[in-house]
């Protein structure tokens, strides 16, 4: 069995950078935003920008009033560690 949170390294996140294997950082937060991509208001290709980075920036440029941990619950994979 394996543990959670689950441990994610940058190393690890920047794999993740395809449309079918999209994961993207929020406030420490790991999510996997594939299965979000065709329902974001901004359309995928905005989203995409974020895929396999950091996109705390970003998102809080956009849209800060979004409650991201509430809408991607289903879609977190884990935390952002360093190393
Ligand atoms: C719009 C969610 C990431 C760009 C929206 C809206 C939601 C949303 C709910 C509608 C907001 C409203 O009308 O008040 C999310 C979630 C994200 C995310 C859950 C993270 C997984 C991003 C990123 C960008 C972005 C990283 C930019 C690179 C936009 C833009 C709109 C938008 C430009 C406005 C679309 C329009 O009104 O025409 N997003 N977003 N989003 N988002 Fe995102």
């Amino acid at each position: 069995t394996e543990s959670f949170p689950i441990r994610v390294t940058m190393d690890e996140l920047k794999k993740h950078n395809t449309k079918k294997d999209a994961w993207s950082v929020f406030n420490g937060i790991v999510y996997n935003i594939t299965p979000y991509l065709p329902y974001h208001p901004g359309g995928p290709d905005e989203l995409m920008r974020v895929a396999g980075r950091d996109g705390t920036k970003l998102f809080m440029l956009t849209h800060s009033w979004v409650n991201i941990d509430h809408m991607l619950q289903e879609c977190m994979v884990g935390m952002l560690v360093k190393g």
